[in-house]
């Protein structure tokens, strides 16, 4: 079904620092795009326009909307075919903009890494998404798109009628901006209301539309790898959650599926370290006060700087098994929590907003639920490394 719109894609969250990336990508990317910037600062906006026509001679639609006026959304949501939204926590300010979409009959796109959040659109959305032939798709950053697709890659190359198992193992060098931190100490201090919320949702593992089996790979704990000369640390983040759930959906994962997700350190001592430390963050964040110290760390709109983020880089390494067959994939790129976060981003918006007749599932779906043909496409395209081989 095509449809037509003022903009093909509306970008909401223009001012903030990883929005401001996008806004930048969008407006420099070649192709025939009509995009808009939108937020709730007229003025921020203007600046970020301003920037943009200075910089790329391209002028970029401005559409004011806040997340605290529901119908400001859903009109700024009607002039698109996609939204992709930057605008975060997601858990506070991220559900009026799903239900403004639902509302104006427009596909969406954003970059949590929140569970809480992701489960509670899951929950509330995803059936009334489904029957109007809408794409509500979460996860669009490095939060979970390379780990999504990179066992999507292997998931494809494997005889799909045997049990499969796949690792992926992250190494990566970055920082962080204070939007992340801000959604990172806020993700924790709702953590034990969060799991109370996922015990009570069978629905929070993901529409169920097959028999699949899927679950965890059962190695657990901190392990020596000769594979990959390090030490792999299981990560709790989402991905997991994403690349499970992408597993529950596509029929390609055999009738068995286990997924493992680890990030790969050289040394004991720094896995040590790092416990230590995400231990010691969880447990500030569960009390008022030392949670709003915790949030003063870092501003929201702060973010890494250009040569900060052009050091930064990331690769994940999948090992996929299934009916004696084995297999190795990698995915990846350069600074993974901005550029290339703004990048996938706005590839994913572009592939909703214009590879519509290759894309064939609706309702609140994966990356790869939605779109993963043509969007390895696209980021290969565009300088991102997604590559498969037998191991
Ligand atoms: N998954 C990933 O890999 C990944 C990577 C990067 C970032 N993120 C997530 O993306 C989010 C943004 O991060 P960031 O560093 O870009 O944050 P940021 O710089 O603080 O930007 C936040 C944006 O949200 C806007 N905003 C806040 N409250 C609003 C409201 N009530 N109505 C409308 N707009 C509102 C801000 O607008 P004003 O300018 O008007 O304040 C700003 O544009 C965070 O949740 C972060 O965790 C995820």
């Amino acid at each position: 079904m095509t449809i037509e719109r003022e903009f093909d894609v509306v970008l909401y969250g223009a001012t903030g620092f990883t929005g401001g990336l996008c806004a930048d990508y969008l407006a420099r990317r070649p192709g025939e795009h009509r995009f808009a910037i939108s937020g709730r600062n007229q003025e921020k906006l203007e600046k970020v326009r301003d920037r943009i026509k200075n910089d790329c001679g391209v002028e970029p639609g401005i559409i004011i909307a806040n997340s605290a006026d529901p119908a400001s959304l859903t009109a700024m949501a009607a002039r698109g075919k996609v939204v992709a939204t930057t605008v975060g926590p997601y858990a506070k300010y991220g559900e009026p903009l799903v239900k403004a979409c639902i509302e104006a009959g427009t596909d969406y796109a954003d970059i949590t890494g929140e569970p809480q959040f992701v489960d509670r659109i899951i929950e509330r959305y995803h059936e009334e998404a489904k029957d109007r032939g809408l794409r509500l798709v979460s996860c669009c950053g490095f939060d979970s798109v390379p780990h999504d697709l990179g066992a999507y890659l292997c998931a494809r190359e494997l005889p799909s009628d045997a049990p499969m198992t796949v690792e992926g193992v992250v190494r990566s060098k970055g920082t962080f901006s204070g939007g992340t931190w801000h959604s990172a100490i806020n993700a924790f201090s709702n953590f034990r209301e969060h799991l109370d919320a996922r015990k009570k949702s069978a629905r929070s593992r993901g529409p169920a539309t097959s028999t699949r089996r899927v679950g965890n790979v059962k190695k657990g704990g901190v392990r020596y790898d000769p594979r990959v000369k390090g030490w792999l640390v299981p990560l709790p983040t989402i991905d997991p959650e994403i690349v499970k759930r992408s597993a529950r959906g596509l029929d390609l994962y055999g009738p068995e599926f286990r997924y493992g997700h680890y990030a790969r350190v050289k040394k004991l001592p720094t896995v040590i370290g790092g416990a230590v430390g995400v231990g010691g963050l969880f447990a500030l964040a569960q009390f008022g006060p030392t949670k709003n110290l915790l949030l003063k760390v870092k501003d929201p709109g702060e973010g890494p700087s250009a040569e900060e983020r052009a050091s930064a880089w990331f690769e994940v390494t999948f090992f996929g098994e299934a009916g004696g067959k084995q297999v190795r994939a990698k995915v990846a790129g350069r600074d993974p929590g901005y550029d290339e976060t703004a990048k996938m981003l706005s590839e994913c918006a572009l592939c909703l907003a214009f590879d519509r007749e290759r894309l064939n599932r609706w309702g609140v779906v994966t990356p790869a639920e939605a779109m993963a043909e043509p969007l390895i496409e696209r980021l290969r395209d565009r300088g991102m490394t997604l590559e498969v081989s037998m191991a």
